[in-house]
């Protein structure tokens, strides 16, 4: 794959000033980051096209990602977050003119269009950037400023395959004959069967094939730089073969949207040197300051850009004398109904029409729980409607209807947990005992759900987070099922007792539930979390111990007031079978 870009390059080298030592500008070692700081990014997105459900997920990922990483590090000045609009390029400039818009007021209306959905979904982000802001334009030239100066551009005519679609160059071995509409053979890119051109242009070159080795060390050194596992082998695998030097920058006359090369008007800057700067531009790039963010920053992206974010944007970093980032979190691709997504196969799935359908937390929630990074997932409608009304309707809302209904729990308090009942030691007898063997083993699941959450978290395996939630969600409802409290009656002292202990288990169940699902349902973790009554300040992770008196500890939220009952947590999409709920929570 690398070999590609069919570089004829014809040296009429510039003469590059003694080489430097790359290898100088250590990689950030895994975890060297540590606690302080944590930046998350999306990938910029193309403006050519309205947003679709596969650049909400990349958005959801980086969003869960970071609302996880505030609930375990408080304060909002440690984390940021950025997202935003890729508004230069050819892929640009093109779509414009056959929309017949000025480059600019096509980028105004698509990135509003992003813009509008993030706020919907509830995207987190500290910071939107626009590549056609000043800010980046200094930014990206005061880049390419410094790559020049440490030698490592140089002039050359490039000669070889150029995709307007995917913004990229490509060899021979890339690309195939198609015959077109009519019946002439028309090249396309053997990967995204997007159309090419030949060009033939001077241009200006970076000296990429000098950075094989320190990409290679960079790689090796950090075994988790590039997560899921097979895509870190896949970009090792890449650097085995020769890695030609890049063309970053295209001929003005040709591509005029875009930032000026510094010093000559006559080139562009290649959209994607001016894009992964982004990354850099939102950290107050040049300014000083940004040294204190970088290298802490994760990137979120798509397989399709990996080759982009792993080996051309480390390179550039180090070219720049920069650490590579922090982490790159890459993740596959939505399909519908098994078919890729596109505008001329007409099945691009509208994500707002989603977040109406399924409300902005069920359709979250459903990308986030089938979503799996290492391989790609098939939407259909009939999925979400399964999956939401299972998991979010009948278990999780089925649960907290049955511990805080008035017919169950009438004074609408957290009852007392009673360890003469449930003793903090299996296997121990005596006339006030009711706990039964298998809910110590709910006791112990949950006890270690946060942890396991959090590595989850931390391999990018948010599904299976939510897999392990609501693994603990039936758990908790078998329990409630085994001790059947509504045949428990608070007048017998005896039975009080014992029904407090079963409530108060189940409560603070859903408690641990309610905080862990807010990276991922926020509204939802908030509707439920206030109506346990648990405050905005003890919602955090560190706040987060499970069932205190079980332990010895004291539990602060025993005898306290319910909060109020605002409904039905998550109401059935699937309506035909709202009786059987029904039937099942009496
Ligand atoms: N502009 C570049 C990124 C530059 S970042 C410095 C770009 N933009 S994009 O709009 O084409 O894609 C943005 C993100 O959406 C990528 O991570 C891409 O993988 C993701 N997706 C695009 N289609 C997708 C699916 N069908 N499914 C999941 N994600 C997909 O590339």
């Amino acid at each position: 794959m690398l070999r590609q870009c069919a570089l004829r390059v014809l040296l009429r080298t510039r003469a590059a000033p003694g080489c430097r030592r790359y290898g100088s500008c250590s990689p950030s070692a895994p975890g060297d980051t540590g606690e302080a700081r944590a930046h998350f990014t999306t990938p910029i997105f193309y403006v050519n096209a309205a947003p679709h459900i596969g650049h909400l997920y990349s958005a959801l990922l980086a969003d869960a990602l970071c609302r996880h990483r505030r609930l375990r590090v408080p304060g909002s000045a440690s984390t940021r977050f950025s997202t935003g609009t890729d508004e230069h390029g050819l892929k640009i400039q093109q779509a414009a003119a056959t929309a017949g818009l000025s480059p600019i007021e096509l980028c105004d209306r698509v990135s509003a269009q992003f813009q509008q959905l993030f706020r919907e979904a509830g995207i987190s982000s500290t910071d939107f950037i626009r590549t056609t802001e000043a800010r980046h334009r200094l930014a990206v030239q005061h880049f390419w400023e410094v790559l020049e100066a440490r030698g490592l551009l140089y002039k050359g005519l490039y000669e070889g395959w150029y995709c307007a679609s995917d913004e990229c160059f490509l060899p021979e071995a890339k690309v195939t004959r198609q015959v077109s509409p009519t019946g002439d053979p028309c090249p396309v890119s053997l990967e995204s069967g997007h159309p090419v051109s030949w060009t033939k242009e001077e241009n200006y070159i970076f000296r990429l094939s000098q950075f094989r080795e320190p990409l290679q060390r960079w790689l090796r050194d950090s075994p988790q730089a590039i997560t899921p596992e097979p895509f870190h082998q896949t970009v090792l695998q890449w650097l085995q073969e020769e890695l030609p030097d890049l063309s970053v920058s295209r001929r003005s006359s040709h591509l005029h949207w875009g930032i000026p090369v510094p010093g000559d008007d006559s080139q562009t800057v290649y959209v994607w040197l001016d894009a992964l700067v982004n990354y850099l531009t939102v950290l107050g790039y040049p300014d000083a300051d940004f040294k204190s963010w970088w290298p802490a920053t994760s990137h979120i992206i798509g397989k399709d850009i990996l080759k982009f974010h792993a080996i051309y944007w480390p390179a550039l970093l180090l070219g720049a004398g920069l650490r590579p980032p922090h982490r790159i979190y890459v993740h596959s691709h939505w399909t519908v109904s098994g078919q890729k997504m596109s505008k001329s196969l007409g099945n691009v799935v509208d994500p707002r029409a989603c977040l109406d359908r399924y409300t902005v937390d069920g359709f979250r929630y459903f990308l986030l729980r089938q979503g799996v990074p290492n391989w790609d997932c098939d939407y259909y409608d009939e999925k979400v409607v399964k999956l939401l009304d299972s998991e979010l309707a009948d278990a999780l809302g089925g649960l907290l209807n049955r511990c805080t209904a008035y017919r169950i729990n009438p004074s609408g308090t957290y009852p007392s947990f009673c360890t003469a009942c449930f003793p903090s030691e299996p296997g121990l007898t005596g006339p006030s005992v009711r706990v039964q063997a298998e809910d110590y083993a709910l006791v112990s699941a949950m006890a270690t759900l946060p942890k396991q959450v959090a590595d989850y978290y931390d391999n990018f395996q948010i599904y299976k987070a939510l897999e392990a939630v609501s693994s603990c969600v039936r758990q908790t409802n078998g329990f409630i099922q085994r001790h059947a409290p509504w045949k428990l009656t608070w007048e017998s002292p005896a039975d009080a007792l014992w029904l407090g202990t079963v409530l108060h288990v189940a409560l603070e169940c859903l408690r641990v539930f309610g905080t862990l699902l807010q990276p991922v349902t926020p509204n939802l973790a908030d509707k439920l979390l206030s109506r346990l009554g648990v405050s905005a300040t003890e919602r955090g992770l560190r706040e987060l111990h499970f069932l205190p008196r079980f332990y010895g500890h004291p539990c602060p939220f025993e005898g306290r007031k319910l909060g109020p009952d605002t409904g039905l947590l998550f109401p059935r999409l699937d309506q035909s079978r709202t009786w059987l709920v029904k039937a099942h929570r009496t």
